[in-house]
Protein backbone atom coordinates (compact mmCIF):
# COMPACT_ATOMS: atom_id res chain seq x y z
CA UNK A 1 0.00 0.00 0.00
CA UNK A 2 1.07 3.43 -1.20
CA UNK A 3 0.14 6.05 1.12
CA UNK A 4 1.13 10.05 0.25
CA UNK A 5 0.56 12.43 3.08
CA UNK A 6 -0.76 15.38 1.21
CA UNK A 7 -1.47 17.76 4.44
CA UNK A 8 -0.32 16.96 7.47
CA UNK A 9 -1.56 20.72 9.20
CA UNK A 10 -5.01 20.76 11.34
CA UNK A 11 -8.08 22.97 10.13
CA UNK A 12 -5.74 26.45 9.27
CA UNK A 13 -2.95 24.87 8.13
CA UNK A 14 0.55 25.98 9.38
CA UNK A 15 1.13 28.97 9.96
CA UNK A 16 -2.37 30.08 10.01
CA UNK A 17 -3.28 33.28 8.13
CA UNK A 18 -4.29 35.21 10.81
CA UNK A 19 -1.69 33.94 13.60
CA UNK A 20 1.27 34.68 15.12
CA UNK A 21 1.37 32.78 17.83
CA UNK A 22 5.22 31.56 18.91
CA UNK A 23 5.06 28.46 16.34
CA UNK A 24 3.42 30.64 13.57
CA UNK A 25 6.04 33.22 14.01
CA UNK A 26 8.67 30.81 12.99
CA UNK A 27 7.56 29.67 10.56
CA UNK A 28 6.60 33.08 9.42
CA UNK A 29 10.28 34.05 9.86
CA UNK A 30 11.15 31.09 7.69
CA UNK A 31 12.79 29.72 10.89
CA UNK A 32 14.92 26.55 9.78
CA UNK A 33 13.23 23.97 12.61
CA UNK A 34 9.63 24.38 11.22
CA UNK A 35 8.19 23.59 7.67
CA UNK A 36 4.60 24.78 6.78
CA UNK A 37 2.84 22.47 6.17
CA UNK A 38 -1.41 22.24 4.39
CA UNK A 39 -4.20 20.97 5.59
CA UNK A 40 -5.15 17.47 6.40
CA UNK A 41 -5.40 15.08 3.53
CA UNK A 42 -3.42 11.68 2.55
CA UNK A 43 -3.80 9.95 -0.68
CA UNK A 44 -3.49 6.47 -0.92
CA UNK A 45 -2.91 4.41 -3.79
CA UNK A 46 -6.06 2.17 -4.12
CA UNK A 47 -5.50 0.45 -7.35
CA UNK A 48 -3.19 0.55 -10.60
CA UNK A 49 -2.46 4.08 -10.52
CA UNK A 50 -5.60 4.89 -9.34
CA UNK A 51 -5.32 6.98 -6.50
CA UNK A 52 -8.07 7.68 -3.59
CA UNK A 53 -7.89 11.02 -1.55
CA UNK A 54 -8.79 10.69 2.51
CA UNK A 55 -10.55 14.04 3.03
CA UNK A 56 -10.32 16.64 0.25
CA UNK A 57 -8.57 20.19 1.83
CA UNK A 58 -8.86 23.66 1.28
CA UNK A 59 -5.14 23.46 -0.36
CA UNK A 60 -6.00 20.40 -2.19
CA UNK A 61 -5.00 22.23 -5.58
CA UNK A 62 -1.47 23.07 -4.25
CA UNK A 63 -1.25 20.04 -2.40
CA UNK A 64 -2.03 17.90 -6.49
CA UNK A 65 0.95 20.51 -7.78
CA UNK A 66 3.31 19.50 -5.40
CA UNK A 67 2.46 15.28 -5.85
CA UNK A 68 3.54 13.44 -9.23
CA UNK A 69 1.61 10.85 -8.24
CA UNK A 70 -2.17 12.60 -8.41
CA UNK A 71 -1.09 14.83 -11.24
CA UNK A 72 -2.86 14.09 -14.58
CA UNK A 73 -2.06 11.32 -16.95
CA UNK A 74 -3.44 12.65 -20.11
CA UNK A 75 -5.78 14.93 -21.41
CA UNK A 76 -8.68 15.36 -19.07
CA UNK A 77 -7.63 12.10 -17.09
CA UNK A 78 -6.73 12.25 -13.57
CA UNK A 79 -5.65 9.37 -11.60
CA UNK A 80 -7.65 10.57 -8.97
CA UNK A 81 -10.42 8.23 -8.70
CA UNK A 82 -12.32 8.71 -5.35
CA UNK A 83 -12.79 10.75 -2.30
CA UNK A 84 -13.23 9.17 1.25
CA UNK A 85 -14.66 11.50 3.44
CA UNK A 86 -13.93 11.43 7.80
CA UNK A 87 -15.67 14.34 8.87
CA UNK A 88 -17.80 17.46 7.34
CA UNK A 89 -15.28 20.40 9.06
CA UNK A 90 -13.91 22.54 6.27
CA UNK A 91 -10.27 21.34 6.05
CA UNK A 92 -11.72 18.19 5.06
CA UNK A 93 -14.66 18.69 2.78
CA UNK A 94 -14.12 21.88 1.15
CA UNK A 95 -11.60 20.73 -1.50
CA UNK A 96 -14.17 19.09 -3.15
CA UNK A 97 -14.73 22.25 -4.67
CA UNK A 98 -11.37 21.72 -6.45
CA UNK A 99 -12.49 18.70 -8.00
CA UNK A 100 -15.33 19.91 -10.17
CA UNK A 101 -14.63 20.09 -14.01
CA UNK A 102 -16.58 17.19 -15.11
CA UNK A 103 -13.94 14.40 -14.15
CA UNK A 104 -15.59 10.93 -13.00
CA UNK A 105 -15.51 10.46 -9.09
CA UNK A 106 -16.88 8.75 -6.68
CA UNK A 107 -17.86 10.34 -3.12
CA UNK A 108 -17.56 7.94 -0.17
CA UNK A 109 -19.16 9.16 3.46
CA UNK A 110 -21.56 8.41 6.12
CA UNK A 111 -25.11 9.40 6.17
CA UNK A 112 -23.90 12.51 8.57
CA UNK A 113 -21.52 13.25 5.86
CA UNK A 114 -23.26 12.37 3.20
CA UNK A 115 -26.25 15.00 4.38
CA UNK A 116 -24.25 17.98 5.01
CA UNK A 117 -22.57 17.36 1.61
CA UNK A 118 -26.29 17.35 -0.14
CA UNK A 119 -27.66 20.08 1.94
CA UNK A 120 -25.25 22.77 0.73
CA UNK A 121 -25.83 23.75 -2.95
CA UNK A 122 -22.35 24.17 -3.71
CA UNK A 123 -21.44 21.29 -3.82
CA UNK A 124 -24.14 20.71 -7.18
CA UNK A 125 -21.18 21.93 -9.38
CA UNK A 126 -19.81 18.08 -8.59
CA UNK A 127 -22.14 17.54 -11.89
CA UNK A 128 -24.05 13.98 -10.90
CA UNK A 129 -23.94 12.47 -13.99
CA UNK A 130 -19.74 12.56 -13.45
CA UNK A 131 -19.42 12.67 -9.34
CA UNK A 132 -21.21 9.76 -8.07
CA UNK A 133 -22.33 10.32 -3.81
CA UNK A 134 -22.24 6.87 -2.15
CA UNK A 135 -23.66 6.44 1.32
CA UNK A 136 -21.42 3.92 3.58
CA UNK A 137 -22.71 2.83 6.27
CA UNK A 138 -20.53 2.23 9.97
CA UNK A 139 -19.02 -1.19 10.37
CA UNK A 140 -19.90 -2.22 6.52
CA UNK A 141 -16.77 -2.44 4.12
CA UNK A 142 -16.40 -1.27 0.87
CA UNK A 143 -14.37 -1.79 -2.09
CA UNK A 144 -12.69 1.03 -3.96
CA UNK A 145 -10.25 -1.02 -6.65
CA UNK A 146 -8.03 -3.18 -4.88
CA UNK A 147 -8.21 -2.19 -1.49
CA UNK A 148 -10.89 -2.56 1.28
CA UNK A 149 -12.44 -0.13 3.42
CA UNK A 150 -14.74 0.21 6.65
CA UNK A 151 -15.84 3.59 8.66
CA UNK A 152 -15.47 3.20 11.92
CA UNK A 153 -17.17 5.57 14.88
CA UNK A 154 -14.96 7.55 16.71
CA UNK A 155 -15.88 9.86 20.12
CA UNK A 156 -16.48 13.15 18.24
CA UNK A 157 -18.77 15.85 17.10
CA UNK A 158 -20.68 17.31 13.98
CA UNK A 159 -18.99 19.85 12.53
CA UNK A 160 -17.35 23.10 13.87
CA UNK A 161 -20.48 25.34 11.94
CA UNK A 162 -23.05 23.06 12.65
CA UNK A 163 -22.69 23.29 16.72
CA UNK A 164 -25.81 24.40 18.64
CA UNK A 165 -26.03 25.24 22.36
CA UNK A 166 -26.66 21.30 22.68
CA UNK A 167 -23.63 19.75 21.64
CA UNK A 168 -22.75 16.86 22.33
CA UNK A 169 -18.69 16.15 22.43
CA UNK A 170 -17.47 12.19 22.66
CA UNK A 171 -20.53 10.99 20.94
CA UNK A 172 -19.71 7.70 18.50
CA UNK A 173 -21.63 7.61 15.29
CA UNK A 174 -21.49 9.08 11.55
CA UNK A 175 -20.22 12.67 12.30
CA UNK A 176 -16.48 11.93 13.16
CA UNK A 177 -15.19 8.17 11.68
CA UNK A 178 -11.53 6.86 11.25
CA UNK A 179 -11.03 4.91 8.58
CA UNK A 180 -9.73 0.98 7.64
CA UNK A 181 -7.76 0.18 4.88
CA UNK A 182 -6.60 -2.82 3.65
CA UNK A 183 -4.34 -3.41 0.68
CA UNK A 184 -2.01 -6.41 -0.05
CA UNK A 185 -2.37 -7.40 3.24
CA UNK A 186 -1.42 -4.60 4.81
CA UNK A 187 -3.32 -2.29 7.20
CA UNK A 188 -3.68 1.01 7.68
CA UNK A 189 -5.94 3.17 10.25
CA UNK A 190 -6.54 6.61 9.41
CA UNK A 191 -7.60 8.34 12.30
CA UNK A 192 -7.21 12.69 11.99
CA UNK A 193 -9.81 13.59 14.36
CA UNK A 194 -10.96 11.59 17.93
CA UNK A 195 -11.98 13.14 21.04
CA UNK A 196 -11.20 10.46 24.06
CA UNK A 197 -9.20 7.27 23.02
CA UNK A 198 -10.75 4.56 24.28
CA UNK A 199 -11.14 0.56 24.13
CA UNK A 200 -12.70 0.51 21.08
CA UNK A 201 -10.05 2.64 19.40
CA UNK A 202 -7.14 0.82 20.87
CA UNK A 203 -9.16 -2.39 19.85
CA UNK A 204 -9.30 -0.99 16.37
CA UNK A 205 -5.87 0.12 15.95
CA UNK A 206 -4.46 -3.10 17.50
CA UNK A 207 -1.42 -4.97 14.84
CA UNK A 208 -2.00 -2.21 11.93
CA UNK A 209 0.83 -1.54 9.89
CA UNK A 210 0.75 1.43 10.59
CA UNK A 211 -1.51 4.42 12.08
CA UNK A 212 -2.22 7.84 11.48
CA UNK A 213 -3.43 9.57 14.13
CA UNK A 214 -4.67 12.92 15.47
CA UNK A 215 -2.10 15.44 16.61
CA UNK A 216 -3.99 18.54 16.49
CA UNK A 217 -2.48 19.94 20.07
CA UNK A 218 -0.46 18.74 23.01
CA UNK A 219 -1.44 20.24 25.60
CA UNK A 220 -5.26 20.61 26.03
CA UNK A 221 -5.00 24.24 27.05
CA UNK A 222 -2.40 25.40 25.05
CA UNK A 223 -4.67 27.67 22.24
CA UNK A 224 -5.48 29.38 25.85
CA UNK A 225 -1.90 29.71 26.83
CA UNK A 226 -1.09 31.05 23.56
CA UNK A 227 -3.51 33.20 23.90
CA UNK A 228 -5.18 32.36 20.31
CA UNK A 229 -8.48 31.10 21.54
CA UNK A 230 -10.85 30.05 24.77
CA UNK A 231 -11.47 26.19 23.91
CA UNK A 232 -9.63 23.45 24.54
CA UNK A 233 -8.40 20.84 22.31
CA UNK A 234 -10.69 18.36 23.71
CA UNK A 235 -13.92 21.01 23.24
CA UNK A 236 -12.79 21.25 19.36
CA UNK A 237 -13.12 17.24 19.42
CA UNK A 238 -9.37 16.36 19.36
CA UNK A 239 -7.77 14.68 22.26
CA UNK A 240 -4.32 15.83 23.25
CA UNK A 241 -1.11 14.38 23.05
CA UNK A 242 -0.13 14.70 26.30
CA UNK A 243 -1.15 14.07 30.22
CA UNK A 244 -3.65 11.67 31.71
CA UNK A 245 -5.31 9.95 28.89
CA UNK A 246 -3.64 11.90 25.86
CA UNK A 247 -2.88 10.02 23.27
CA UNK A 248 0.69 9.28 23.99
CA UNK A 249 -0.11 7.44 27.44
CA UNK A 250 -3.32 6.05 26.09
CA UNK A 251 -1.33 4.54 22.99
CA UNK A 252 1.16 3.51 25.29
CA UNK A 253 1.99 -0.95 24.75
CA UNK A 254 -0.22 -1.35 21.36
CA UNK A 255 0.66 -3.16 18.84
CA UNK A 256 1.11 -1.00 15.27
CA UNK A 257 3.94 -0.75 13.16
CA UNK A 258 4.33 2.62 12.28
CA UNK A 259 2.39 5.03 14.67
CA UNK A 260 2.56 8.60 12.90
CA UNK A 261 0.68 12.01 14.05
CA UNK A 262 -1.30 14.41 11.30
CA UNK A 263 -4.22 16.98 11.63
CA UNK A 264 -1.38 18.86 13.75
CA UNK A 265 -2.49 22.54 15.16
CA UNK A 266 -0.56 25.42 14.30
CA UNK A 267 -0.40 25.90 17.97
CA UNK A 268 1.39 22.66 18.66
CA UNK A 269 5.21 22.34 19.78
CA UNK A 270 6.06 19.28 18.27
CA UNK A 271 5.93 21.18 14.69
CA UNK A 272 9.47 22.53 15.86
CA UNK A 273 11.97 20.15 15.66
CA UNK A 274 14.29 19.37 18.29
CA UNK A 275 11.92 21.16 20.95
CA UNK A 276 11.08 19.27 23.46
CA UNK A 277 7.42 18.46 23.00
CA UNK A 278 8.89 16.84 20.01
CA UNK A 279 11.82 14.99 21.17
CA UNK A 280 9.22 13.79 23.51
CA UNK A 281 6.91 12.41 21.11
CA UNK A 282 9.75 10.62 19.21
CA UNK A 283 11.06 9.20 22.25
CA UNK A 284 7.55 7.34 22.29
CA UNK A 285 8.13 6.04 18.89
CA UNK A 286 5.96 8.09 17.15
CA UNK A 287 6.81 10.28 13.85
CA UNK A 288 5.55 13.42 13.01
CA UNK A 289 4.05 13.65 9.75
CA UNK A 290 5.40 16.49 6.81
CA UNK A 291 3.54 17.04 3.85
CA UNK A 292 4.82 14.58 1.29
CA UNK A 293 5.59 12.19 3.31
CA UNK A 294 5.20 8.98 1.77
CA UNK A 295 4.55 5.34 3.82
CA UNK A 296 5.15 2.00 2.02
CA UNK A 297 3.33 -0.69 3.71
CA UNK A 298 4.64 -4.37 1.55
CA UNK A 299 2.19 -6.60 0.99
CA UNK A 300 3.76 -9.08 3.41
CA UNK A 301 3.49 -6.72 6.44
CA UNK A 302 0.04 -7.90 7.70
CA UNK A 303 1.76 -10.81 9.03
CA UNK A 304 3.65 -9.28 11.47
CA UNK A 305 2.84 -10.40 14.77
CA UNK A 306 5.53 -9.34 17.17
CA UNK A 307 5.29 -6.54 19.40
CA UNK A 308 6.62 -3.49 18.40
CA UNK A 309 8.00 -4.95 15.04
CA UNK A 310 7.72 -1.86 13.02
CA UNK A 311 7.13 -3.84 10.11
CA UNK A 312 8.31 -2.81 6.58
CA UNK A 313 8.76 1.02 5.67
CA UNK A 314 10.36 0.64 2.71
CA UNK A 315 9.24 3.70 0.04
C1 LIG B 1 -11.24 20.88 13.48
O1 LIG B 1 -10.62 19.85 13.18
O2 LIG B 1 -11.46 21.15 14.67
C2 LIG B 1 -11.75 21.73 12.36
O3 LIG B 1 -10.97 21.58 11.24
C3 LIG B 1 -12.02 23.12 12.76
C4 LIG B 1 -12.12 24.05 11.58
O4 LIG B 1 -13.13 24.04 10.85
O5 LIG B 1 -11.17 24.80 11.34
MN1 LIG C 1 -9.94 19.57 11.24
ZN1 LIG D 1 -0.49 30.00 15.23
Amino acid sequence: MRIVVLGSAAGGGFPQWNCRCPVCALAWDRDPRVKPRTQSSIAIETGDDRWTLFNASPDLRSQILATPQIQPRGLRDSPIRSVVLTNGDVDHVDGLITLRERSPLTIYATSEISAIIDANPVYGVLAKDVVARRTVDLGATFQIDDTTIEFFGVPGKVPLYMETESLKIGDVGGDTVGVDVRKGGSRLVYIPGCAVVNDDVRARVEGADALLFDGTVFEDDEMQRAGVGVKTGRRMGHVPLSGAGGSLEEFKGVNVGRKIYIHINNTNPILIEGSPQRQAVEAAGWEVSEDGLEVALSDAAGTRHAHGDRGSTAA
